[in-house]
């Protein structure tokens, strides 16, 4: 990279929703090692955002400096000023405060909330247009009519994160669509992939949460566990990549080093290869459409060994197929699906129901809600949304009765 290139990617303004999650730190740790190769003042930051985690924020916000520090419990305000009196730094609270952060100007936004929260910030920040660097797939899956909507309109151009989807993001000639037969996502499989469902039925959240190759939030590594996130993926990927059900598939891959797969009608396959580690993504997102030094692990193969592949069982992860059902019926289902995984993945860390339980608490939702046409616009997504919550929580009391 010459010195030009170089700099016009680390002048690069940048917001960073969700920077006290397991995204936002491994961001602020590409920022830093950025910061430390090569201009202390590279990726100045317009902001940064948490929900509840107000002293990692505020510690965060006195290394990073940004212009405006965020939390979105409106309680924490009066600790978030106290804990950076002095630094200059904007402080506000609330939702709409971090929907306002995401309004303001930046080149690059990371969007890192976890779940639909992230819904209402992330489109903000698409409306304003820049390089969206998208972490959160669950503002896809809940709403991806109204987020390419939004995304043709505007002058936004949106990089995936979600290290499959960012693979394919590089991989995939666009050019050519047409000549792409099938995109295949990998999954690791999780911490359970070889265990039996009478066991699984016992698993703890404390097993769900301990990802063999990744180390992500607690809500991700759940889905992951569900391979709930296999399937959420491919309905974002659907929505991103324009490509229907039947050109999507999943592959059980252990290692997690090669993040997807794509088949060309002359029989290639092209496939995107990293060590499992976010940073690469988010370095791929921060530099787009150049390229930047990153402090990701590098690959050693001849370590590694060998790579292993074999096909998802959608009898033990029953929430696989329930997704790809979703994906096949439109409508309001992704909605309605990641709203009701939301709330059960939220019950079984809390230890209200058991792991396989999750699957059941989907599919009672989804029967309880179908049909419903897809939401056009934010509100009609979110009245569907906060409907899918509450019935979602009136069967987890049912299971829990
Ligand atoms: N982790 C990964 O490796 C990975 C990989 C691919 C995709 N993703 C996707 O990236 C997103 C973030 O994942 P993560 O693992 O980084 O999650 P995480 O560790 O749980 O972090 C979530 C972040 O969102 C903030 N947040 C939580 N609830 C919020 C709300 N209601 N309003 C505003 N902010 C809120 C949290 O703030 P507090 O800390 O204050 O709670 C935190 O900063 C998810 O959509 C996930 O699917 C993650």
């Amino acid at each position: 990279m010459n010195l030009s290139d170089l700099k016009h990617v680390l002048w690069r303004r940048l917001t960073v929703l969700g920077s006290t999650g397991s995204i936002g730190v491994s961001t602020l740790s590409v920022v830093d090692y950025a910061r430390t190769q090569f201009d202390e003042q590279a990726f100045p930051i317009e902001a940064l955002t948490a929900q509840s985690n107000v002293d990692a924020l505020a510690a965060q916000a006195r290394r990073f400096r940004p212009a405006r520090a965020v939390i979105g419990d409106a309680l924490l305000y009066g600790r978030l000023r106290d804990l950076l009196a002095g630094t200059g730094i904007e402080v506000a609270a609330g939702d709409k405060a971090i929907v306002d952060a995401a309004a303001e100007p930046a080149d690059v936004t990371m969007v890192a909330i976890v779940g639909a929260a992230g819904l209402a910030p992330a489109l903000a920040a698409v409306r304003r247009g820049g390089l969206i660097a998208l972490a959160n797939k669950e503002c896809v899956v809940a709403a991806g009519h109204v987020f390419l909507e939004a995304m043709r309109s505007s002058r936004a151009m949106i990089i995936p994160v979600d290290s499959e989807h960012n693979a394919a993001f590089q991989v995939l000639d666009f050019a050519q669509e047409h000549a792409v037969e099938r995109v295949t996502l990998t999954a690791s499989g999780g911490p359970f992939r070889s265990w039996p469902m009478e066991r699984m039925a016992r698993a703890t959240p404390e097993q769900a949460v301990a990802h063999p190759n990744w180390s992500m939030g607690a809500k991700i590594s759940v889905d992951s566990a569900t391979l709930m996130n296999k399937g959420l993926e491919l309905i974002e990927a659907h929505h991103l990549f324009g490509l229907p059900a039947d050109r999507l598939d999943v592959i059980v891959h252990p290692q997690s080093i090669v993040h997807c797969l794509i088949y060309y009608a002359d029989g290639s396959i092209l496939a995107h290869l990293s060590a499992p580690d976010m940073r690469t993504p988010i370095a791929v997102a921060l530099a787009w459409p150049r390229r930047m030094t990153s402090p990701s692990q590098r690959l050693d193969l001849a370590a590694v060994g060998g790579l292993s592949f074999e096909a998802a069982d959608r009898q033990r992860f029953p929430c696989l197929a329930l997704a790809e059902d979703c994906l096949r019926a439109g409508g309001a289902a992704p909605t309605v699906l990641n709203a009701a995984n939301e709330i059960a993945v939220q019950a079984f860390l809390h230890g209200q129901i058991g792991f396989m339980d999750i699957c059941g608490v989907a599919e009672q939702t989804l029967a309880h809600l179908q049909p419903q046409r897809p939401g056009r616009d934010l509100e009609s997504v979110l009245a569907i949304d906060a409907d899918a919550r509450r019935a979602a929580s009136t069967a987890i009391l049912r299971l829990a009765a």
